[in-house]
């Protein structure tokens, strides 16, 4: 089932308010409530006095209303008797200043007390409320975010270094401390920052930091893991609006049973390639289907300009997440506090406990989710094709962007936009994946690498193994530049694929204009018409070729320039595959030939021109379910290739063409599953 609830905070209200939240949740079809996350001061007011029983009595009283409980463990904010108590798990900013108890988020993540006196709520609450069957899951503190830069973490990152190098002599290689005399002759000369160090310490730091952050969300789980119902879910919701580079989102959600994450707007409205983008991102850290624990009703309070969302709109940014495998949907949040930093945030009933405008938008997805809550069961997005993304690339390119203009976001959204439109117009998704991970990579039979800046000697064998058994592999620019040191590789780009490429990068160039790309003088591919091609703007490498089997498939146009008449693109048939090299970032349109080009078994898309609207499918035991959102300002009618029928319409009848409005939503299922 696909869950539709919100973040309830019954420890801010009389508790005589709560069966009337709970019955408007209820009418407009909610079926599940975050609690607890931030509570701490409630549950435990001095230290050792544990005080359960209100939150017993809401989950009981969730229960009555056929509402279900995940609830945070409230460790992301220290009550003031703790950190008044124990000021050692405080934690430091990077410019040294000590946090303090007012806001939240002030202890440091890797004290070893902060995470006992952690263990011991946690205990409490899972004792408590572990058997409980209206309690579905549980949330381990809140969005992750604030290392620390104290000392007796620095103390730590130097241990760690120490078990992964094990000899100074090893890491002053790997750093290549010889460089401006950075040799260190002793453990503890180590510094820790996070900012214009050595490559080599600040892909180590995120490194450690990602480990801290995961032991952190250990030393919970081994808590609650004995304690609670196997039927029980373990997850953290994930914050920075799902891109943040913090620390290794693979990595930490490798622990859980589900991934989460929390998808704001904020500002503006909503960027649908971009949302959709980054719920596949979010889909591909454990490979499976995910929650939204968090997103706006209607508006945030912390953007430039609190805009509210159109009519219409939130309802649309829901369905979006649920086409792209969101399993449940949750508000931030029910009901503002009367006091404290969030008054002006969104939500979904006002102070007086009374619906808010959104409330009925909520409801009318509430009920569309009856509707759907059959054939949607089970079901979740595939994919033929993946993007490669990690993190050890985005922090070594992030670290030095060369150009200002290298932003990941909006190189990965690039290459996502057409890959989308093409996977899309087959009933298929993009996955966005770790290609370091366990993924068996034959499952895809395109893999397009927008900036794997870091190959080690193992992923390439792994990639290259995955062209010879007859996949695509298109690797773009910056690839392969470093190892996993964060040094540069000693071969050129891509560096250990260069040879099985048979071409190499002979120099990059940050571009300060576009450049043209055109057709080679003897195409060996039929890329479009002859002469130029588009352009291409912000990064260019120049290729060289070192194989005759290599083709040639664009160059640049550049009088007068470094590039000009260089090899932009190439490709090479190996065993039954092909590996492609694209040194630079292609205009749209022409990214779109380019991708079209090396996977030729693509169709072409279905409803060219018809941006506005998005369809996504999900595939199930029993059959396949197609969601279709105008996006739009305009309605849209659009021709299906069979009949269907729209669940959220009265009218059951299959039909061959819907018209949807502006913000509009069509579940079509194929008539013969009915
Ligand atoms: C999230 C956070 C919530 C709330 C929300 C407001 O990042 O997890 O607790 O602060 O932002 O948009």
């Amino acid at each position: 089932m696909v869950r539709l609830g919100a973040a309830w905070y019954p420890e801010q209200w009389p508790e005589a308010q709560w069966d009337h939240d709970l019955q408007l949740m209820q009418d407009a079809h909610m079926n599940v409530v975050r609690v607890g996350e931030f509570a701490w001061s409630t549950l435990e007011p001095s230290e050792g006095r544990f005080e359960l029983d209100w939150l017993d009595r809401a989950i009981a009283l969730a229960a009555k209303h056929h509402i279900a409980v995940v609830i945070g463990t409230p460790t992301d904010a220290p009550p003031a008797w703790l950190t008044e108590k124990y000021p050692d798990t405080l934690g430091m900013n990077a410019d040294g200043q000590w946090r303090q108890h007012g806001e939240r988020r002030q202890f440091n993540y890797a004290s070893p007390r902060y995470r006992q006196l952690c263990a011991l709520i946690v205990a409490q609450l899972a004792r408590r409320f572990g058997q409980n069957p209206n309690v579905i899951g549980w949330q381990i503190g809140n969005e992750y975010s604030d290392e620390s830069f104290d000392p007796s973490t620095r103390a730590l990152f130097q241990q760690f270094l120490r078990d992964k190098y094990k000899t100074l002599n090893n890491l002053n290689h790997q750093w290549s401390t010889a460089y401006w005399s950075q040799t260190y002759t002793s453990w503890s000369q180590i510094p820790m920052k996070n900012s214009n160090e050595n490559p080599g310490l600040l892909l180590d730091h995120k490194h450690f930091v990602t480990a801290t952050w995961r032991s952190f969300q250990r030393a919970q789980i081994d808590v609650l893991r004995p304690l609670i119902l196997p039927t029980q879910f373990i997850t953290t919701n994930i914050g920075g609006l799902g891109w943040s580079d913090n620390w290794d989102h693979y990595a930490i959600t490798a622990d859980l049973d589900l991934a989460s994450w929390d998808d704001y707007v904020g500002q503006g409205h909503l960027d649908v390639t971009r949302n959709a983008m980054l719920n596949d991102f979010v889909r591909g850290w454990k490979r499976q289907n995910f929650w939204v624990m968090e997103t706006e009703p209607g508006s945030v309070n912390w953007a430039p300009v609190n805009n509210a969302l159109w009519p219409g709109e939130t309802r649309a940014l829901a369905w979006q997440t649920i086409g792209h495998g969101a399993d449940a949907v949750l508000y931030w949040q029910w009901r503002s506090a009367l006091n404290g930093q969030e008054q002006y945030h969104g939500a979904i009933v006002g102070p007086d406990g009374e619906p808010l405008p959104i409330y009925s938008e909520i409801a009318q997805l509430g009920k569309d989710l009856e509707l759907t809550r059959d054939a949607l069961a089970g079901t979740g997005p595939h994919a033929k094709i993946a993007i490669l993304h990690d993190y050890d690339s985005r922090w070594a390119i992030d670290f030095q962007p060369f150009t200002k203009d290298y932003d990941q976001e909006q190189v990965l959204l690039r290459f996502y936009q057409p890959l989308e439109k093409i996977a899309a117009a087959n009933g298929q998704a993009v996955d966005i994946i770790d290609p370091t991970s366990s993924v068996d990579l034959a499952r895809y039979k395109l893999l397009v690498a927008p900036s794997l800046n870091v190959i080690s000697a193992e992923l390439a064998a792994k990639l290259l193994a995955y062209v010879r058994q007859g996949g695509t592999l298109i690797l773009g620019p910056r690839s392969g530049m470093k190892d996993e040191f964060n040094s540069l590789n000693p071969q050129r780009q891509p560096g250990p694929l260069a040879e099985a490429l048979g071409a190499k990068v002979g120099q990059y160039y940050a571009l300060e204009k576009p450049v043209q790309l055109s057709n080679p003088d003897h195409p060996t591919v039929p890329v479009t018409t002859p002469g130029v091609l588009g352009t291409a703007d912000t990064w260019a490498e120049q290729l060289s070729i070192d194989s005759p089997a290599m083709e040639i498939n664009a160059i640049y146009d550049d009088p007068g320039g470094w590039l000009d008449g260089k090899p932009a693109f190439v490709s090479r048939a190996i065993g039954k595959g092909l590996i492609a090299y694209l040194g630079t970032l292609p205009d749209p349109k022409l990214l779109h030939t380019f991708l079209m080009l090396s996977s030729p078994q693509v169709p072409k898309l279905v409803f060219p021109g018809q941006d506005a609207i998005e369809q996504c499918t999900r595939y199930g035991p029993s059959g396949s379910v197609s969601i279709y959102i105008n996006h739009g300002s305009e309605a849209v009618s659009i021709p299906l290739q069979r009949p269907m029928r729209n669940l959220l319409s009265s009218n059951a009848t299959p039909v061959s063409e819907i018209t949807l409005p502006p913000q509009g939503v069509a579940v079509l299922v194929p008539e013969k599953t009915q």
